[in-house]
């Protein structure tokens, strides 16, 4: 992936907005704050290109990445936010679940899940929701600079366990910060693009 060819494409709030096109599309998933748009930027080799922030709540619109003319990559919002309103969480619910179920160029969802914290209801149901609709699921659990070496593979035994991850789907730990992991990263992605 060229760092220097990545391009914000557009924002959607509805389905007439997405891309045409047909070039293969990776979304990206979890929890509000678990590092999702910080993760683009890490794998695109970018500070900037998707914005971020230590506020819960930054990206509300589907946001497109062009990455080097390989795929695109798919910045959903963040569920679980606790002070949205109702109305909000509702029209959150509409947008993901259409697009999670009706976008033919959606080749497999990246769940991000805090490798500190045990996953919550919220993870499991989104991850449900995916193995439902048969979607391949890479489940990278983020922040592993925040915890000791040595208690890495406890934690990702945990997340196994919780989201009851299906055999063919990937588990990695990931930072964010320090890029561990990112070949492991590549790798699975490219099963998919
Ligand atoms: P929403 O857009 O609100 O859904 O959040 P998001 O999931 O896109 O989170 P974002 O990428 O904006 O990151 C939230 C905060 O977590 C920021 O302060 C990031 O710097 C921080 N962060 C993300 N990934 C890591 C990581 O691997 N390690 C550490 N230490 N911090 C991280
Ligand atoms: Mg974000």
């Amino acid at each position: 992936i060229n760092p220097n060819n990545i391009e914000f494409m557009f924002s959607a709030m509805d389905p007439s907005q997405y891309p045409e096109g047909n070039m293969k599309e990776i979304a990206l998933s979890g929890r509000s704050n678990v590092g999702k748009s910080t993760f683009i930027n890490a794998v695109c080799g970018r500070k900037n290109i998707a914005r971020t922030s230590s506020k819960p709540g930054k990206t509300a619109t589907l946001n497109f990445y062009d990455v080097d003319s390989q795929f695109i990559f798919v910045d959903v919002p963040g569920y679980g936010y606790a002070k949205q309103s109702k109305t909000s969480r509702e029209k959150w619910g509409r947008l993901i679940e259409s697009y999670l179920a009706e976008r033919a160029e959606l080749q497999a969802v990246v769940q991000l899940i805090d490798l500190r914290h045990k996953p919550t209801q919220d993870d499991v149901l989104m991850y449900d929701f995916l193995k439902h609709l048969e979607i391949p699921v890479i489940v990278v659990c983020t922040k592993s600079d925040k915890i000791g070496k040595s208690k890495v593979q406890k934690h990702l035994k945990v997340v196994r366990e919780t989201l009851e991850v299906e055999p063919e789907d990937h588990l990695i730990d990931f930072s964010s910060v320090d890029k561990k992991n990112l070949p492991k990263v590549y790798e699975a992605l490219s099963n998919y693009v």
